[in-house]
């Protein structure tokens, strides 16, 4: 039984890894394909679940309708990147990682909001790939309001904050800042980032 399964696994994983690896679909074909409105509000009479779609909206369940269009750069603002050691990136973005990890298990007791909730934060991250490798049309940046209530994480007894913040997924571009001083060149990188990403992507095993 565990052999007939591992075999299935092995046949299906390698079917997705040289599919991937011999024609990588352009980004834009899986969103085409998959779009569409997806509610989720009370999805099966789930209760935690009302209101989910006011968010981001029933049919931008990934986020994917953040554009160009909905991005304000704040251009009083000039951030220049500097460089840090891999392992420094590696930790802060661990700790965000645990952070999503915390707020999901902690924060939602029912199951299928539990699912529902990371899948959505998974997707809508993913986009990003897209901006690093100017598929996107957004520039890589952040905003700037947003990523401001990292400080507000933690009550002052460091259990995890309910405040309502205010905002929504339709907030998210108001306050963009873009950094410059990569070293991204037209002339290169679309090759380069391109070779770089389908060799990560070989990389991740477990999907
Ligand atoms: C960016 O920097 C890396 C590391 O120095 C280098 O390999 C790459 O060629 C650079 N890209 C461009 C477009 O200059």
């Amino acid at each position: 039984m565990f052999a007939k399964l591992a075999a299935i696994l092995f046949v299906a994983l390698s079917a997705f890894s040289t599919g991937a690896a011999a024609a990588p679909a352009p980004a834009t074909s899986e969103l085409v394909a998959r779009g569409g409105s997806h509610s989720f509000d009370n999805y099966d009479g789930i209760s935690s679940l009302s209101g989910f779609d006011n968010f981001y909206g029933s049919d931008n369940f990934d986020n994917s309708h953040f554009s160009e269009s909905s991005i304000t750069v704040v251009k009083e603002k000039e951030v220049v990147c500097h460089s840090e050691s891999v392992e420094i990136i590696q930790q802060r973005l661990l700790v965000l990682q645990e952070m999503a990890k915390r707020i999901i298990s902690e924060q939602i007791c029912e199951v299928e909001t539990q699912t529902v909730v990371f899948e959505q934060f998974h997707s809508s991250l993913h986009g990003f790939s897209r901006d690093l490798r100017r598929a996107s049309g957004r520039g890589v940046g952040y905003d700037s309001g947003i990523s401001s209530y990292f400080s507000n994480f933690y009550n002052s007894d460091s259990s995890l904050s309910t405040n309502d913040w205010g905002f929504s997924g339709h907030d998210l571009g108001h306050s963009y800042v873009v950094p410059s001083g990569n070293n991204w060149s037209n002339s290169h990188s679309f090759s380069s980032v391109g070779n770089a990403y389908r060799t990560a992507r070989n990389a991740v095993t477990k999907f």
